[in-house]
């Protein structure tokens, strides 16, 4: 194993045995992980004010728990002015960055919207907020649209690189259509967004070597980001009656760990996120992912009178936590680890930025 932390280029056995790892020799390789991020990106922690835009959503995905079938939820958009004073607190707070994700939507009044909104958010910080998209499947035409507002990054998650598995997780309909979304991802890559994908970890039939693939995924595609969280299966979704077949918590935390760190041993300059799901399994779940190689979070800024609408899964952390009190909590919690939170800079992929 010792041999395998150390290889310049992982295979897929190589990675279903790193990603089999238990006990000691897991935390071996976290601590090697670890080692290989201070080496490349230091000790350093960006953050990205998430700005949850609205959670009308014309798809309908298995595990979502706002999936536009869902009729229990209330519906909602921000207006302008919620928008905008979130992007004011992130420069307040001195967060370098905002993401601004949203269900999916592609009518031109939606889209001509989010064009103005960058446009604005971009105007009033004087161009110091860096601004992450992730917005679904969208047109070529559009992505560009927004690129030449000023959006620069884009978030969009195959969610499950193996085809089979994408159907058993969204309806087999032209709306959740796989090759639309690696089309999309091909996009976002051309255009020149540093681009960012992911998956969840624990589904109900995933296994190893799909995950294994969803790895080599994201090497073969050069993305400059990586997302990944464990699965939590939702009450008001189809996903809920396989609840009992998937892994327990831990052991999705612990893959969901695994994942980064093999990842990290992969693509050593590139962002990847310690997700709020992490935290949601274990009060110290993104503490865990920041010491197996994640170096990204991103605090919640949606206004409090919503976020109870944006839970796309159950018992989301952080929700009732005000933007002001996730500011001096997280910093605490990050120089509790021997990490310490860069303010007021973008954060770009060192790995985008090398154009590696
Ligand atoms: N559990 C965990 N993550 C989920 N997501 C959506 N539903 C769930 C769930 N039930 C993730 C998807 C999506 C991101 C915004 O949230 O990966 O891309
Ligand atoms: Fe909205 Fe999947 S349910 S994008």
């Amino acid at each position: 194993m010792e041999e395998l932390l150390y290889k310049d280029y992982l295979e897929k056995d190589d990675i279903v045995r790193l990603l089999s790892l238990q006990g000691d020799e897991m935390k071996r390789l976290f601590k090697r992980a670890m080692e290989v991020k201070l080496q490349y990106l230091d000790n350093k922690v960006h953050l990205r004010g998430l700005i949850e835009y609205s959670n009308r959503c014309r798809k309908s995905c298995l595990y979502c728990g706002v999936r536009g079938l869902n009729d229990k939820v209330h519906r909602y958009t921000l207006t302008d002015e919620e928008v905008l004073d979130c992007a004011r607190q992130a420069l307040d707070l001195h967060y370098g960055s905002i993401a601004i994700q949203s269900g999916e939507r592609n009518n031109k009044a939606f889209t001509d919207k989010i064009t103005e909104l960058v446009r604005e958010i971009k105007r009033l910080s004087d161009g110091k907020l860096g601004i992450t998209l992730s917005l679904g499947e969208q047109s070529e035409e559009v992505y560009r649209q927004w690129f030449e507002a000023g959006a620069h990054r884009y978030l969009l998650r195959i969610e499950a690189s193996n085809e089979e598995l994408y159907y058993k997780i969204h309806p087999k309909d032209e709306r959740h259509d796989f090759h639309k979304r690696l089309a999309c991802i091909d996009s976002l890559l051309k255009i020149g967004y540093q681009t960012g994908t992911g998956v969840m970890i624990g589904l109900p039939f995933q296994t190893v070597e799909d995950l294994a693939d969803d790895l080599l995924f994201f090497r073969r595609k050069n993305v400059a980001m990586v997302g990944m969280g464990p699965f939590i299966p939702h009450q008001e979704t189809p996903l809920w009656s396989y609840a009992d077949q998937i892994p327990p918590a831990e052991e999705r935390l612990n893959m969901t760990l695994k994942m980064i760190a093999v990842l990290r041993l992969m693509m050593p300059e590139i962002n990847m996120v310690a997700a709020t799901a992490d935290q949601t399994l274990d009060p110290m779940g993104r503490e865990k992912a920041i010491m197996a190689g994640a170096n990204v979070i991103m605090p919640n800024l949606t206004p409090m009178g919503h976020r109870e609408d944006y839970l796309i899964y159950p018992d989301k952390a952080c929700v009732g936590d005000k933007p002001e009190e996730c500011f001096s909590c997280l910093d605490l919690r990050m120089k509790a680890i021997g990490h310490e939170i860069l303010y007021d800079a973008w954060g770009d992929s060192v790995a985008f930025t090398k154009g590696r």
